[in-house]
């Protein structure tokens, strides 16, 4: 069976965008493939993070899978630093991985800035660590947003250049699957911005934790034009604000864009976001209950963390003792 790995850092606010852009996805994917599903916490330390926040995020992070329907005892869930392999493969292939190839990489750049030379060694070496992650496991897909698929086809060349440098094919060439079908989310403040954990207006983002007040509110005051919605999804286009409420009304409920606008059309917003409303919160609201009571008793979410981390590690263990033996280093 094919293996899927991939992961989310846990940076504080799992949000709408989260669940419908990966989470859900991966959800389907139980059934076909063999998952690991990760909460990248030491990814999460490239940037300045508060230490009782991200053990918080990290329980966050596992409780939004479990709730969203990733069964635990089917897939491997678990934090990545509770499995050292993945540091010490990062390491090795930090060893083989021109610089050049580092300094392609955009997300860097972006979360870099203007000043390259405070930024840390580790938000650098962030991609080598992200393709131990994957080929550790000898996973061959990988289920990422557009915005990783660098990574993911860094990964691809670490694979192959060590394959090519111990003459073997020990590491699959993993696949990015990118959901044609994802929705972006964007903001709700702003049509044009991604949804996003660190936006410092809670009112953008729709929380994973949100109550159906909450997310009613949130609805209602999310920003719009003056105009009714659009007759056609060419109208919709030029028009952020209603191109992401109907975007993601489209993916609650699992129409197409062309269906939803056509039901709309020409109706006004207060017609709309109610029924947007009604929709998130009949999706969102058992998650975010079933988060909550999980949040509430954290023993069960360790729990979960701790056979997932005792599973990985049996897999990554293997793997990390064999390409010890190709690299020349004496097992322990
Ligand atoms: P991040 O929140 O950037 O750590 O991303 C975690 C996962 O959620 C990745 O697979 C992203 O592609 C996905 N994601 C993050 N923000 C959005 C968004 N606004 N719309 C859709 N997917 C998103
Ligand atoms: N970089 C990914 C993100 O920010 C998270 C991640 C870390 C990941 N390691 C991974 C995703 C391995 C897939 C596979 O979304």
């Amino acid at each position: 069976m094919p293996r899927i790995f991939s992961g989310i850092q846990p940076t504080g606010n799992l949000h709408l965008g989260n669940y419908l852009g990966a989470i859900r996805n991966w959800v389907t994917l139980q059934a076909d493939y063999e998952c690991i599903f990760c909460i990248v916490d030491l990814h999460a330390l490239t940037l300045p993070q508060d230490p009782t926040e991200l053990r918080h995020a990290t329980r966050e992070v596992t409780a939004a899978y479990i709730a969203a329907g990733i069964d635990p005892e089917r897939c491997i869930i678990f934090n990545q630093s509770m499995v050292p392999a993945h540091a010490q493969l990062a390491w090795l292939f930090g060893c083989i991985t021109p610089l050049g190839w580092l300094n392609r990489m955009t997300q860097f750049k972006d979360k870099a800035g203007k000043d390259r030379e405070t930024a840390g060694l580790g938000l650098y070496s962030y991609p080598v660590l992200m393709a131990a992650d994957i080929l550790l496991y000898r996973a061959t897909h990988v289920p990422v947003g557009e915005d990783q698929k660098q990574h993911v086809e860094l990964a691809r060349d670490i694979a192959a250049a060590f394959n090519r440098r111990y003459n073997t094919e020990f590491f699959p060439l993993p696949e990015p699957q990118i959901f044609g079908t994802a929705t972006r989310v964007m903001s709700l403040r702003d049509g044009t911005k991604k949804m996003s954990k660190s936006d410092e207006s809670d009112f953008s983002r729709i929380n994973m934790t949100d109550d159906a007040d909450a997310i009613a509110l949130k609805i209602r005051r999310a920003k719009t034009d003056p105009l009714p919605l659009p007759a056609t999804v060419e109208d919709v286009a030029t028009r952020p604000e209603a191109a992401n409420l109907l975007g993601i009304y489209a993916a609650l409920t699992d129409e197409t864009m062309e269906t939803v606008v056509a039901h709309f059309a020409g109706r006004n917003f207060s017609d709309f976001k109610p029924a947007l409303a009604e929709r998130a919160v009949a999706s969102l609201g058992r998650i975010a209950g079933e988060m909550r009571r999980m949040l509430a008793d954290p023993g069960y979410i360790d729990g979960v963390l701790r056979r997932g981390a005792e599973r990985a590690e049996a897999i990554a263990v293997e793997h990390l003792h064999l390409v010890f033996d190709m690299m020349g280093l004496l097992r322990p």
